[in-house]
């Protein structure tokens, strides 16, 4: 048999939106490039992949990813150069990433080939849409849905995989500040936590939506047995910095496997800066804050790379963090931006040339 690859369907678009956009007033996640790659699967096998117009499309209405939530997706960025050419971050840990999602979600994994490999012919097609300059960087959004008809609640066999890219400025949220959960879980031991299933995320849309009715952006959510172990937060894994070290929970079936993350870890371990990868306790957090030792919590994830926080509120109490002359998050997120955008060596093999 062919390579999948080799047998892409190609359908260009007629005319380009590209001159519609306003690429210095974007805002995060609402514009789309002009073509889409679709790969679907039937009778146990991928088929041709296609790359066409970005346009809507038909499903039946008893489609099982509109009754049973089978829906997994990823988050990726691509970045240009100062020579133009365009660059990948690590878009093996999120293929990786992707086929364990589908593998807890009953759902077929998806060939490199057509996942890395389509990826790359995509973005050949949309260079003009990845924009030079630190914070500019097209954002890649790969998914899978149940395309299967039938309101009959079994894994589907017919799945649509598709690759759809948004171009983004630097993700600024504002102030962020955050709430530790007590009552509400986002994931569970033996559940789908660790997989990037849509269901992890509408689950979490209600509690956050209480959260900010009290002038809170984001939840960071604690493990659903005790609510003691601080955990990640809503599309971002957290760090807490205690004096000079740099805390982060294990990895674990309720925690997304961020590729950040992994890389924050790596870059602070290059560096010096003394890590812990342990369960980090609320009451630890608390006491940190209350002596002073609590110096930064930060996020991290692909959209923000860092996002500081301001202050976290738990019970009754807010406690605000203290403003950093020399902050680990800062620092951090210029050598990461730095290897993405090509401005520093690469010493880790991270990025992968388009
Ligand atoms: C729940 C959750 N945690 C963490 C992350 C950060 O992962 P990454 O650094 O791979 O983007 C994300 C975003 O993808 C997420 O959705």
């Amino acid at each position: 048999m062919n390579s999948l690859l080799s047998d892409i369907k190609i359908i260009k678009a007629q005319t380009s939106k590209i001159n519609e956009v306003d690429f210095e007033n974007i805002t995060f996640g609402n514009t789309f490039t002009d073509h889409m790659l679709i790969c679907d699967f039937r009778n146990g096998a991928w088929e041709q992949p296609v790359i066409k117009p970005y346009e809507p499309f038909m499903i039946d209405p008893s489609a099982k990813v509109f009754h049973y939530g089978q829906a997994i997706f990823e988050g990726m960025k691509a970045y240009k150069d100062a020579n133009e050419d365009i660059w990948l971050f690590r878009p093996d840990q999120n293929h990786e990433r992707f086929n364990k999602s589908a593998v807890r979600m009953a759902m077929p994994e998806v060939p490199e080939e057509v996942f890395i490999g389509g990826l790359k012919a995509l973005l050949q097609l949309e260079k003009e849409w990845v924009k030079f300059g630190k914070g500019n960087a097209l954002y890649i959004r790969p998914f899978m849905i149940a395309i299967g008809s039938g309101v009959i609640a079994q894994p589907s066999t017919q799945y649509r995989f598709m690759i759809i890219l948004s171009p983004a400025k630097s993700y600024y949220s504002g102030e962020v500040k955050v709430v530790i959960a007590e009552h509400f879980s986002r994931a569970a031991n033996g559940g789908i936590g660790a997989a990037k299933a849509a269901g992890n995320y509408s689950a979490q849309f209600y509690p956050t939506k209480l959260a900010n009715d009290q002038g809170f952006q984001q939840i960071i959510w604690t493990d659903d047995a005790t609510h003691t172990k601080l955990e990640e937060a809503g599309t971002m894994n957290v760090f807490f910095r205690i004096g000079d070290t740099l805390l982060t929970a294990p990895t674990s079936e309720r925690i997304l496997d961020g590729v950040t993350r992994k890389s924050v870890l790596d870059i602070a371990k290059r560096d010096g800066i003394a890590t812990e990868v342990r369960p980090v306790l609320v009451e630890e957090l608390v006491a940190a804050a209350k002596n002073g030792t609590l110096k930064e919590i930060f996020g991290a994830g692909t959209a923000a790379v860092i996002n500081p926080i301001v202050g976290f509120s738990f019970r009754d109490e807010y406690f605000e963090l203290p403003k950093l002359e020399n902050s680990f998050a800062l620092d951090i997120k210029e050598k990461l931006n730095n290897i993405q955008y090509k401005l520093a060596e690469d010493t880790f093999g991270w990025t992968v040339k388009v």
